[in-house]
């Protein structure tokens, strides 16, 4: 059954608002809410006093409801007493200022104390609700991601650095630091990166963003192996977050829960929306191998660059199918209903201020509906499959945040974006691979590569050996430059590809904003061109202009049974659209479905169709037989009429 509903905050409306709550949500049918995701006062007003009535009742409520519960551990949020008894376990940021309460995520990982209270709290609700019918699921804590530069987490950091390091002469030989005369002699000298005079060492930094993933990480396990202690048979997880700000490395998290759980929030309000939630779910499915969960995103206004964005009617729908089509098993939202105060009171939610009798919750109740007659389908379906993935890698991107970069407009998000947008539109479905944490690189016929800066020589045998036995690598500018710890590979750049892609760069020329300049085969590009020499590859398009004129910008090199193309400048959404389908079609890779109308998108999961129009008015979509309407099971012939902003799903026949 798909999962329906979203965060649900009872503590915040007196009794009598619950029994309305649970009638609305089997109007709509509401088939989960995720409870007590920032209710910590309320469950421990004061240290040691609990206060579990509320919830038990709420419980009791929903499940006679039918509803199920993801239930939360509030440790995201802990309440003001906990900030007067333990000071010292308060964030610290860089610039050394201690924050405190009075909003959320105020708490330091590494404090002793903090942990402690957060296994307290956990384990007081396990100790509960473990057997509780209603419980579908734990939900762990809220979108891990603080950050703190506290003494407790540079102790940590120590820890964590002796580890990986051993001693100081490799950390000293790893982190470079004979530069700028930071060589350490006593493990006691490093401190998490704090506000220094210039530009800090990036190696230290990206130890630091890896450590903090990792310590963030232990805070999970912590709490999961003691949830699983008392009911194993109770899934378990936490809500990742995609977005521009990310603390973690969910590819290596996703091992740790049973499902993997994303909220997604769409920052486009334009066609950009529906990019962003296809990036979204193919990359979620990718974590969590095959399938995964939308926990949360919004029904409707958004904060958007500076101000709030509606969403018009069919968009609610289109795009939670679209997460669905995805991969994902349901859609859910924060939140149940909109609040009357707190931080957040613009929110939206499924039930807004105006209550039910609005269009928010009319389109809720037929979304349900829709659900309802798909999860059978869904069920039988399996996973959208893809014959191309596109890389990703946390740690490259963090280390394409640091300073001391050749450009200012170096941005991996959205080097990767653009990669799998440029797919998307050419209706080619598209999967991630994560080579820094697996060198399993499946049997795609075609991987991309965008600004794969960190490459382990291990990887780099991976991607080799695919192309040696017959697959298509296309590797973008910034690609293969350093090895996992940010040390250069010398010798030319991309180091670790130089070898598959039959190139050797020997110096990089940033471009100015702004600027276009054309390539010889009519291609625009911008921001970034190289000095290109080819060892072995042919090249397919040149440079035009300044000292770079008639010097190879894009090669190709036939490497045992494959191929590996190199792109050595930002070409425009149109040009390397045209190369990635030109590579799909040399591997036999086709479209979803031939001869689909431009703003239609189709994703399949084996005989189930899911075609979204994204235009305004009416499309017709040729089927490749004939179909039936899943949610009637009745005919449709081999043509199917998708409303302008409307959703169909047909099975093939
Ligand atoms: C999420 C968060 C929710 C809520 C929401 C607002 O990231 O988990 O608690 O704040 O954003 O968009």
């Amino acid at each position: 059954m798909l999962f329906f509903g979203g965060d649900y905050n009872p503590e915040q409306w007196p009794e009598e608002v619950w029994a309305e709550d649970v009638a609305l949500m089997r109007q709509a049918g509401v088939t989960i809410a995720t409870v007590g995701v920032f209710a910590w006062s309320n469950l421990e007003p004061e240290p040691g006093h609990y206060e579990f009535g509320w919830l038990d009742r709420v419980l009791d409520r929903l499940h006679d409801g039918g509803i199920r519960v993801a239930l939360a551990t509030p440790t995201a949020s802990p309440p003001p007493w906990f900030t007067l008894a333990h000071p010292e376990a308060m964030p610290v940021g860089a610039d050394g200022v201690r924050l405190t309460h009075g909003s959320r995520d105020t708490y330091c990982v590494s404090a002793p104390a903090y942990r402690a209270a957060a296994r307290g709290i956990a384990a007081k609700l396990a100790e509960r609700y473990a057997n509780h019918p209603a419980l579908a699921m734990w939900h762990v804590h809220n979108e891990y991601g603080t950050d703190c530069r506290c003494d407790a987490t540079a102790a940590a950091f120590r820890a964590w650095l002796q580890k990986k390091h051993g001693d100081l002469d490799a950390l000293n030989e790893s982190w470079t630091t004979a530069f700028w005369s930071q060589r350490y002699s006593d493990w006691a000298q490093i401190t998490p990166p704090r506000a220094t005079q210039y530009l800090p060492n990036p190696a230290h930094v990206l130890d630091f963003r890896r450590f903090l993933s990792d310590e963030l990480l232990s805070g999970y396990v912590e709490q999961r192996d003691l949830l699983r202690a008392a009911n194993p048979d109770v899934p378990i997880t936490t809500n990742f977050v995609q977005g521009g700000w990310v603390s973690v490395d969910h590819a290596r998290w996703a091992t740790e829960v049973d499902l993997v759980a994303v909220d997604h929030y769409p920052a486009a309000t334009d066609a950009g929306a529906e990019e962003e939630t296809a990036f979204a779910g193919d990359l979620a499915r990718g974590w969590g191998g095959g399938s995964w969960l939308l926990m949360e995103t919004a029904p409707n206004l958004i904060y958007t660059s500076g101000r709030m964005h509606a969403k018009e009617p069919g968009r609610l729908t289109r795009h939670s199918l679209g997460y669905v089509a995805r991969g994902s098993g349901g859609a859910m939202y924060f939140q149940w209903r909109q609040p009357r105060g707190g931080a957040e009171l613009f929110h939206s939610a499924l039930v807004p201020h105006a209550g039910p009798d609005s269009p928010i919750f009319r389109e809720a109740v037929g979304l349900g509906r829709r659900l309802r007659a798909l999860s059978p389908h869904v069920a039988e379906a399996g996973p959208p499959s893809a014959r191309i993935a596109v890389t990703w890698d946390a740690p490259s991107w963090w280390a394409l945040q640091g300073g001391g970069l050749p450009s200012a407009d170096i941005d991996y998000l959205a080097a990767v974006q653009q990669a799998h947008r440029v797919l998307f539109r050419s209706k080619l479905a598209t999967d991630f691979v994560f080579p820094g944490v697996s060198t399993d690189l499946g049997d795609y016929r075609m991987i991309v590569v965008p600004h794969l800066y960190l490459v382990s020589d291990e990887a780099a045998a991976a991607f080799r050996d695919y192309v040696a036995n017959g697959g298509r690598l296309v590797v973008g500018y910034l690609s293969g430059i350093a090895e996992p710890d940010t040390r250069i590979r010398l010798g030319g750049y991309p180091g670790a590809f130089r070898d598959v892609l039959g190139v050797r760069v020997v110096e990089w020329h940033p471009q100015p904003p702004g600027v276009e300049f054309p390539l010889d085969n009519g291609e625009r590009a911008s921001r970034w061109s190289e000095r290109v020499e080819t060892a072995g590859a042919e090249t397919l398009a040149r440079y035009t202009a300044g000292v770079l004129a008639g010097a190879p910008a894009v090669t190709r090199n036939r490497y045992g049974a494959g191929s590996a193309w190199y792109v050595s400048t930002a070409l425009t959404d149109d040009g390397l659209g045209r190369l990635l389908r030109s590579v799909a079609e040399e591997a036999g890779v086709a479209p979803v479905l031939p001869g689909l109308p431009a703003p239609v998108e189709a994703v399949r999961r084996g005989d189930l169709l899911f075609l979204f129009n994204h235009g305004i008015a009416a499309a017709t979509v040729p089927l490749p037989g004939p179909a039936v309407d899943a949610a009637t099971g009745r005919d449709r012939g081999d043509t199917v009429t998708v409303q302008g902003g409307g959703v169909a799903t047909v099975r093939l026949r």
